[in-house]
């Protein structure tokens, strides 16, 4: 039984073969329509989400399977003090996979060492967002043709974005990749990160400013300045609209640059680019929906003729 609690948790090779059965999987839908059809896929969400869990639900409603779980902590026994183990170990009667998402960091591994089903790590924290990665990832690879010799910029927060965490460890793997990092001060990459690319002689920058980098990037990811992770209000409000990339900074970018964002959005894209061929965060969302359908069939081990 596998799990996925990292995006590092598969290999170079594992992570090829998912991208292209979620490629067939869009472009051949009706096939899987019955996959899964009896496995029950649970959703355990601790925290507010609408693109992770409704993908997955829809992924497994794709596959002809049957969802069940809970949308928010106050409306499942953690309420009363139950335990994350104990509630996987339970979970585990009643589905035969499940995702969870939860506010502390390291949550969906302790309910991955209880469970008798495969766990996915669907957020924890401010730590990892493996399922949001393989979304980035697949994005990048249909639209671009590529992982390698990329040149991508993560701009806005990068201290508590989990996105950002997990999709430059899973790219670092990749030759040819260069990451420029722009943020403010407050909001800079961890350490741990700038050590690990630094060990492995991948090359970055860390600058404040956007407009000076936008014609170097194949790839601008954006963030939303993460208001939950914050202790002070006063610092959130300073900090949240420092970024607002609008058509006339697109100016500044190359003509086949992609504007990625995990979404949901703030400020920080102003609707005037949604129009952008480039600006393909909605397509992102979709994207979603197929790889989470390819990691189910490959966590459950289903394999369609
Ligand atoms: N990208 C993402 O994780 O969105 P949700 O918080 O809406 O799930």
């Amino acid at each position: 039984m596998r799990h996925l609690m990292n995006p590092l948790d598969f290999t170079v090779g594992e992570l090829e073969r998912l991208f292209d059965l979620a490629n067939d999987i869009e472009h051949n839908m009706p096939r899987y329509a019955h996959a899964c059809a009896g496995k029950k896929l649970a959703t355990c969400f601790y925290e507010p989400s609408t693109r992770t869990r409704l993908s997955f639900e829809a992924a497994m409603l794709n596959l002809g399977g049957s969802v069940l779980g809970f949308a928010d902590a106050d409306s499942s026994s953690a309420s009363k003090g139950e335990s994350v183990a104990d509630t996987i170990r339970i979970v585990s009667c009643y589905a035969d996979i499940c995702a969870m998402r939860h506010p502390k960091e390291g949550a969906p591994l302790v309910a991955a060492e209880k469970s008798r089903i495969p766990v996915i790590n669907a957020g924890d924290g401010g730590h990892q967002h493996p399922t949001q990665t393989l979304t980035d990832m697949l994005t990048i690879r249909t639209l671009r043709g590529r992982l390698d010799h990329l040149t991508i910029g993560l701009c806005g927060d990068l201290k508590f974005g989990r996105t950002v965490h997990s999709l430059i460890n899973a790219l670092s793997r990749y030759e040819g990749m260069r990451f420029i990092f722009i943020s403010p001060d407050e909001l800079r990459i961890p350490d741990y990160i700038t050590e690990m690319l630094r060990e492995k002689q991948i090359p970055y920058e860390e600058v404040i400013r956007l407009e000076d980098k936008m014609p170097e990037l194949d790839i601008l990811y954006m963030t939303r300045v993460q208001k939950e992770r914050f202790f002070n209000e006063e610092d959130y409000i300073r900090l949240k609209d420092f970024y607002i990339l609008n058509r006339k900074k697109m100016k500044l970018a190359p003509a086949d640059m992609l504007v990625l964002h995990p979404l949901p959005r703030v400020n920080e894209i102003s609707v005037d680019v949604d129009d952008d061929p480039r600006a393909v965060y909605f397509q992102q969302a979709q994207f979603g929906v197929y790889v989470r359908m390819a990691l189910i069939l490959t966590l459950l081990d289903i394999h369609v003729d």
